[in-house]
């Protein structure tokens, strides 16, 4: 099984770039916050404990985390690889990969890195449907009607999390919890460093010379 982990701090397009290589790889997208607001939308014991924690812009525990993973990605269509946007976050989630991977299952990141500027942009711009949760920008990838989902004409509203004040916690929990893990796989796992400026197909353009799939 093939674990390919799209590290990279809020609003870099994890998500955008996930949802893209998933459809191309045919291999499922586990993305950590939607698992999240998901739960935190039906009002599970998971999501009415994690939603405290993601309006401030924190890290939800580790053990309520794990709680909304846990077998998820040993469920059948993960079977031949994954690819994980948003976990692990910090090296104790990285443990925890470690541990429901087999020795021979194999584990590569990309790095994604961009300008404050554009990360800045990109989260403040986002607006997603309440009623499919898909995601749009308003400069970069606009919905065809104002406000109004493409594919289900659902509202588009912003994230809770996607407030200026709520913004720069969420970027500062990144440098302090997830940055230490490019450190922590180097050398363990194979890992590459990919600018996420340009458009998404400039990103995944980058992304499949690398060869990594197929
Ligand atoms: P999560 O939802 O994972 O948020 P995040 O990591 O902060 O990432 P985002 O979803 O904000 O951004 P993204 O990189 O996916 O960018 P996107 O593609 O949307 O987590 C939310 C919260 O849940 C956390 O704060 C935490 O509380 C909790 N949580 C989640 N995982 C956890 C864990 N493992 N442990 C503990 N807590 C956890 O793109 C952003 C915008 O830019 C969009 O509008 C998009 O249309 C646009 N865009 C994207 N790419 C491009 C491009 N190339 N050009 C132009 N525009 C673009």
């Amino acid at each position: 099984m093939k674990v390919v982990i799209l590290l990279g701090p809020p609003g870099i397009g994890k998500g955008t770039v996930g949802n893209i290589l998933s459809k191309k790889w045919n291999a499922p997208l586990i993305s950590m916050g939607d698992l999240l607001r998901e739960n935190v939308k039906n009002a599970t014991s998971v999501g009415l404990k994690a939603e405290v924690f993601m309006k401030k812009g924190e890290l939800v525990p580790d053990d309520i985390v794990f709680e909304a993973l846990a077998g998820r990605i040993k469920q059948k269509d993960a079977e031949n690889g994954v690819l994980m946007d948003g976990f692990p976050r910090n090296i104790n989630q990285a443990h925890m990969l470690e541990n429901i991977l087999n020795d021979n299952d194999e584990i590569v990141l990309l790095n994604l890195v961009a300008s404050n500027e554009t990360l800045t942009e990109r989260l403040s711009l986002r607006r997603i449907c309440i009623r499919c949760g898909a995601v749009y920008h308003l400069k970069n990838i606009p919905p065809k009607k104002d406000g109004l989902c493409d594919i289900c004409g659902g509202e588009l509203i912003q994230r809770n999390d996607d407030k200026p004040e709520v913004i720069a916690r969420r970027l500062e929990v990144f440098r302090k919890e997830t940055e230490p893990l490019i450190k922590y796989y180097a050398g363990k796992h194979k890992m590459v460093k990919i600018s996420a400026e340009g458009t998404p197909e400039d990103i995944i353009r980058r992304i499949e010379e690398l060869g990594l799939w197929g």
